[in-house]
């Protein structure tokens, strides 16, 4: 496996595995790698010749600077565990100044899809977010790019983008993998304290116990019930609960609006924000 920092290197190398026939596939990560990842890796691996991994903390996604400045940067284990475990051909990881040698003043425009939930809650992150992917993408030209569903609102903003820039490529979604308590993992979980972990699998926990209520109350009663049944554990706190539709990701207000109900969470858990969805199908 080969780790570059540069575009120019990123492109050669991709060159000739086309030039010998192979298929593409693309992960893109900001590192911190865990087990989540490397079950999209694994995936992309499977799926096709030859895969890039990159590893990369986006600057123009975040909308809290202490949040960018306290995020993980783990590289060299990150290496060692894509080589341990996975067939990844390159690793993509690049200074901010390769990628933005000027700033990107792009700006997305990506319809209600984007506007809800962290989109309403973390102005500017989804156009951070489709600045780096499409920027991936053009490096990269994958057949295939694969992104978890932990982060349920990106893949269908990520949609969104390959439409309206025209991008040809199958944008593959991955099942969110869990600790053994049901948290869904996450580079955020080393920064909880001991008391907020033990907390913290509360929040799967009753998404799953709430989908025997869908039906049974109305979306509105089902988030005020599943906002109330975490907030009873002190250390949690619901920043916003929604259910929507799976594909539109707006707000629906009675269950015969969606063929596709999902719960969309996000909590503050100490210092550390989690986010987590469950299918209400
Ligand atoms: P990051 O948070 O590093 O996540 C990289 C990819 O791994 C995302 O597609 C995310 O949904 C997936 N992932 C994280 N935890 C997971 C879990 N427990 N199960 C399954 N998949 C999981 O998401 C980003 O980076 C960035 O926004 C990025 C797309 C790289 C753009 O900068």
């Amino acid at each position: 496996m080969d780790v570059v920092s540069t575009v120019a290197e990123l492109k050669a190398r991709v060159a000739d595995a086309r030039k010998a026939g192979l298929s593409v596939g693309l992960v893109p990560t900001m590192g911190a790698l865990h087990v989540g990842h490397l079950s999209l890796v694994k995936r992309a691996c499977a799926e096709n010749d030859f895969v890039v991994v990159s590893v990369f903390v986006n600057p123009t996604q975040f909308n809290n600077p202490e949040d960018l400045r306290t995020y993980p940067r783990t590289l060299d284990a990150d290496v060692d565990l894509l080589s341990a475990n996975t067939s990844a051909a390159v690793v993509f990881a690049p200074a901010p100044q390769e990628v933005y040698p000027q700033p990107d003043t792009r700006v997305f425009s990506l319809g209600p899809v984007a506007e809800v939930m962290e989109g309403a809650h973390r102005p500017g992150h989804f156009n951070g977010v489709c600045q780096i992917v499409s920027k991936l993408f053009a490096y990269v030209s994958p057949d295939k790019a694969y992104f978890g569903e932990k982060d349920f609102q990106q893949i269908a903003v990520i949609r969104q983008m390959v439409k309206i820039c025209d991008f040809k490529l199958d944008i593959i979604s991955c099942p969110i993998v869990r600790e053994a308590d049901g948290l869904a993992v996450s580079s955020r979980n080393t920064l909880l304290t001991p008391e907020h972990r033990k907390a913290a699998p509360r929040i799967h926990a009753v998404l799953e116990e709430s989908k025997a209520l869908v039906g049974r109350m109305t979306p509105a009663e089902l988030i005020k019930w599943t906002t109330d049944k975490i907030n009873q554990d002190p250390l949690l706190c619901v920043e916003y609960y929604e259910i929507v539709d799976a594909l539109t990701l707006q707000p629906i207000g009675d269950w015969s609006e969606s063929d596709a109900p999902h719960g969309c969470i996000t909590v503050q858990a100490g210092n550390v924000r989690l986010i987590d969805n469950i299918s209400l199908k």
